[in-house]
């Protein structure tokens, strides 16, 4: 019986042979069921000496059999593990080089109306002024007929005006000067807020586009004057563009405030010696102001004898050209965000 489970044991070294010559998990798991698998050498072997065995020896016969299988499974094991933690080893040396610089990941940033828009908030709020919001699609009240503008109002007409659904009652606004008229129907004065936000106009060309940012400013309390919204409208000009900026009002009309006046800043293009970008004139327009006429106060309940107030209402992107050195609006539109990537 000795010589018999010999053969075993010359089948165990065969495998264990082939084991170390392995060089991939392929090869291993081959040699696996060539010896050990259910159809392997090894059963095959155990067949055939059962079969010759006397009854007496083949309990033995079993056990041995099983001893050299427990040796296959732990050899196999040992085997892929081998190959295993080489490959681990070879996968760390390739790809860990621990002197290699970092890859560094791309930060995203704020748009520069973004960046305009909130440094415009923060001068105001130390003003005292908060921020208030409006709906984008008004009611014609609202946009127009609070604000002193009659139905034939040029401003009005269908060219500058998205009207919504076809309704002649609901627009996209024009201006968010709107918000002006929900805030003081809201609350009492005083009141003292500036208005962020999007509005729309039919009009696109190389100027203009069909959306764009304004500011809206509102300042009402008793004895507020003309040379309140002066004031601080220099103040808000130097802290946003510098103490060098020179500011104009010009005298102008706006159906909702009395007087009216247009505000410029110096052409920060050329200096004010007068450019392509302000047309020879030295000065850029930002938007309109003035006193809030009685006339808006009549619509919100306010008593125009007892309170007075100023507005203004600025384009936002038009402060961030200025500010940032950018010479065509539709730059900001556009997405291209290498031009965004300028601005930190
Ligand atoms: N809403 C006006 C526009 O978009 C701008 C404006 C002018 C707003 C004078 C005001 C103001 O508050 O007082 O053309």
């Amino acid at each position: 019986m000795a010589s018999l489970t010999d053969d075993l044991q010359q089948l165990l070294r065969d495998f264990t042979q082939k084991l170390d010559g392995a060089e991939t998990e392929q090869s291993v798991r081959k040699a696996y069921a060539d010896y050990g698998g259910a159809n392997g050498a090894i059963r095959a072997r155990q067949k055939e000496l059962l079969k010759a065995a006397p009854n007496a020896e083949k309990k033995a016969i079993g056990q041995a059999t099983n001893e050299v299988l427990q040796k296959v499974d732990a050899a196999f094991a040992a085997a892929l593990k081998r190959l295993g933690d080489a490959a681990a080893a070879k996968d760390l040396e390739r790809t860990v080089d621990v002197t290699l610089p970092g890859r560094a990941h791309r930060l995203g940033h704020l748009h520069p109306i973004t960046l305009a828009r909130r440094e415009i908030e923060a001068i105001f709020s130390q003003l005292g002024f908060t921020v208030a919001v409006g709906p984008q699609v008004e009611t014609d009240f609202h946009n127009f007929e609070a604000l002193a503008m009659p139905k034939d109002h040029p401003a009005r007409d269908m060219q500058d005006t998205f009207y919504v659904d076809g309704s002649p009652d609901v627009v996209l606004r024009t201006h968010t000067s709107p918000v002006q008229i929900r805030t003081m129907l809201a609350q009492k004065p005083p009141v003292r807020i500036i208005v962020p936000g999007t509005v729309y106009r039919r009009d696109d060309d190389a100027t203009h586009s069909p959306m764009f940012n304004q500011v809206e400013g509102l300042c009402v309390d008793e004895g507020i004057t003309f040379a309140d919204l002066k004031g601080v409208l220099l103040h808000f000009a130097r802290r946003f563009f510098g103490e060098k900026i020179g500011v104009r009002l010009r005298p102008s009309f706006f159906p909702f405030t009395e007087p009216s006046a247009e505000v410029d800043f110096t052409c920060v293009f050329c200096g004010g010696s007068g450019c392509r970008t302000c047309k020879g004139t030295g000065w850029i327009e930002i938007g309109g102001s003035g006193m809030v006429d009685p006339e808006v106060f009549r619509y919100v309940g306010y008593d125009s004898e007892r309170y007075s107030g100023f507005a203004f209402g600025w384009g936002i992107d038009r402060m961030a050209m200025l500010k940032y050195g950018v010479d065509n609006i539709t730059a900001f539109f556009e997405g291209d965000v290498r031009f965004a990537r300028q601005f930190k």
